[in-house]
C-alpha cells in the first residue's frame, strides 16, 4: 500500500506574492497540479495534501481532483510539523507514505516509481531522492556512508563551512514506512537556525535510510522564488519541445516558441517563430502556425494556416487560412476552406465551409452559411447597449463593402447586399437589398459656391 502526502501549507515568502506559492502557474498548470501529475501513475491508495496558508484558495483550485484529503496545518512550523498533522488521518495506516514538497514541479513519474520500488526491495524505513547540484545553495545537504546509507541531513543555513562543500542535496522527496515514521514524528525538536520542526531530522532515528540519486538533477529543482520559477519553465519548455520535435513537428527557431504541456500536435505541423500554443489546444497534421501567433484552447483541422493572429476558445476546420492580424475568440467556429483575413474579429460566430471574411470585419453572435462572401468592412451590430442579438445569413450570400447588419437579423440565401447599406430588416432569399440614401449630383456646384463667397 502506498499513500502520498504533498506539503503545501507554506506561504512561499520568497515569491513575494499574494498568491500561495504552490498555485503559481508553470506552463498552464499550477505547481501543486504538476506535483500531483508526477504521482498520477503510481497505484496510490490515498492522496493527502497539507494546506495552511490560503488553504481555501488551494482547496478550491483542486476542486476538480477526485478523492483528495486535505489536512490543515494552521501554523507553519516546518516540514516536520506539517507531516505531524497527518498523524490523526493516518492512524492505523500500515503502508508506505510518499512525501513530496509541493514546490518540486519537474519530477518524472518514472523517478518516483523507482524510488518506491527501491524502498520496497531494500525494505528501508526511509528512501529519499538526492542529487548533485552545480550550485547546491539553499538545499539541505545529505551525508551518507559508502553504501548510500544516510547518516544525516543538514539544512544549508545550519551547515558548517566544511559541510556546505558537500554537493549532494536533499530533493524533498521521500518514501517512509509510515508505522515507523509515526513513532518518530512526536520526538522532533526545533533546535535549529529557523526554530522549525524539520522533517529531515527523522533520518537520525530511523534505520535503514537509503539515498537514491536522480539521473537528471533538473527534475528535483525546487521553486522558491521567481527566478527559480523561470528556470523551471525553461526546463519544462525544453522537454515539451524536444518531445514534439521527436514526434514529427517542425519548430522554426524553438527558443522563440512556447508550448503548454496539454497542447497536442500531430506530425507534420510546422510552428513558425514567436508563436505560443496554450491550454488544451489540438493542432492537426499539415497546419502551419505563425509567425507571431497565439493559439489558446482551440482546435485547428488539417492543413490550416495561421499567421500573426490570435485564436482562443475556437475551432477552425481543415484547409482554412487565418490572418494576418485576425482575432478569433469566444467559440468562433470556422468551417473548412474558409479565409479569415486582415483585421477581422470573430466572436461566437459560426461560418459554413468556404465562406470568406477577408478584410476589416467584426462578426459577433452570427451564423453564416456556406460560400458566403463578407465584403470588406462588414460589421454585425450585435449589441443594443443592453443585450446581444443574433445575425443569421444563408448560403452564397454576398455583402458589399462597409455594410452594417443590425441584429437581430436574418438574411436569406443567395442575397446580395449593396455596399454601404445599414440593414435593419430581414432579407428574403434571392434578393438584392439596398439601404442607403440615393446619390444626388449637383453639377457646377464648385463654381456657384466660389461666386457667392466673392460677393
Ligand atoms: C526543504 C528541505 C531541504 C530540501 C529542500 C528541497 C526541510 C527541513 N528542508 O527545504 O532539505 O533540500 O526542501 O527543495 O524539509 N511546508 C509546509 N509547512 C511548513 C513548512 C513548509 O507545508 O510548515 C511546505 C511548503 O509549502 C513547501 C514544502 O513544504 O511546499 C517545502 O518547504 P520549503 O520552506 O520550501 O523548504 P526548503 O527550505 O526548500
Ligand atoms: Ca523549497
Amino acid at each position: 500500500m502506498v499513500a502520498v502526502a504533498l506539503l503545501a501549507a507554506g506561504k512561499g515568502t520568497r515569491m513575494k506574492s499574494s498568491l500561495p506559492k504552490v498555485l503559481h502557474p508553470l506552463g498552464g498548470r499550477s505547481l501543486i497540479e504538476r506535483v500531483l501529475d508526477s504521482v498520477s501513475k503510481l497505484p496510490l491508495d490515498r492522496r493527502l495534501i497539507v494546506v495552511g496558508f490560503a488553504a481555501d484558495q488551494v482547496k478550491t483550485s483542486l476542486a476538480k481532483e477526485p478523492d483528495l484529503e486535505f489536512v490543515e496545518q494552521t501554523e507553519q512550523l516546518g516540514t516536520g510539523h506539517a507531516v505531524q498533522q497527518l498523524l490523526p488521518a493516518l492512524q492505523g495506516y500500515e503502508g508506505d507514505l510518499l512525501v513530496l514538497n509541493g514546490d518540486v514541479p519537474l519530477l518524472r513519474p518514472e523517478t518516483l516509481e523507482k524510488l518506491v520500488r527501491t524502498h520496497r526491495e531494500a525494505q528501508n524505513e526511509v528512501t529519499l531522492l538526492t542529487a548533485y547540484l552545480p550550485d547546491p545553495t539553499g538545499y539541505g545537504r545529505v551525508f551518507c556512508d559508502a553504501n548510500n546509507g544516510v547518516k544525516e541531513i543538514v539544512e544549508h543555513r545550519d551547515c558548517t563551512e566544511a559541510q556546505r562543500q558537500n554537493p549532494r542535496i536533499n530533493a524533498g522527496v521521500y518514501c517512509f514506512r509510515w508505522s515507523s515514521l509515526a513513532q518518530v514524528l512526536p520526538t522532533l525538536s526545533n533546535d535549529n537556525d529557523q526554530k522549525e520542526y524539520y522533517l529531515t531530522d527523522v533520518v537520525r532515528f530511523m534505520q535503514p535510510v537509503q539515498a537514491v540519486d536522480v539521473e537528471d538533477y533538473q527534475e528535483i529543482l525546487g521553486v522558491n522564488d521567481r527566478l527559480q520559477l523561470a528556470t523551471a519553465y525553461d526546463i519544462l519548455q525544453m522537454r515539451i519541445k524536444d518531445n514534439w520535435m521527436r514526434a514529427g513537428v517542425t519548430l522554426i527557431d524553438p527558443s522563440s516558441i512556447t508550448i503548454d504541456s496539454e497542447v497536442v500536435l500531430e506530425p507534420d505541423v510546422i510552428i513558425e517563430p514567436q508563436t505560443h500554443l496554450r491550454g488544451r489546444s489540438l493542432i492537426r497534421s499539415g497546419c502551419r502556425i505563425g509567425p507571431g501567433s497565439l493559439i489558446e484552447d482551440s482546435e485547428l483541422g488539417e492543413g490550416v494556416t495561421v499567421s500573426f493572429s490570435v485564436i482562443s476558445d475556437s475551432t477552425v476546420a481543415a484547409g482554412s487560412r487565418v490572418g494576418p492580424y485576425a482575432h478569433l475568440r469566444g467559440q468562433a467556429k470556422v468551417g473548412a476552406g474558409c479565409r479569415i483575413g486582415n483585421f477581422v474579429e470573430l466572436k461566437k460566430a459560426q461560418l459554413g465551409d468556404r465562406t470568406n471574411v477577408a478584410h476589416l470585419s467584426y462578426l459577433g453572435d452570427a451564423q453564416l452559411g456556406e460560400r458566403v462572401n463578407v465584403g470588406a468592412g462588414t460589421i454585425t451590430a450585435n449589441y443594443d447597449g443592453y443585450e446581444k442579438h443574433q445575425t443569421v445569413i444563408g448560403d452564397r450570400t454576398k455583402t458589399g463593402s462597409n455594410c452594417v447588419l443590425v441584429a437581430p437579423l436574418t438574411v436569406g440565401s443567395d442575397v446580395t447586399i449593396a455596399a454601404g447599406s445599414t440593414i435593419t430588416e430581414d432579407v428574403p432569399d434571392e434578393t438584392l437589398a439596398i439601404a442607403r440614401a440615393r446619390q444626388t449630383n449637383k453639377t457646377g456646384w464648385q463654381l456657384k459656391s466660389a461666386q457667392s463667397s466673392q460677393s
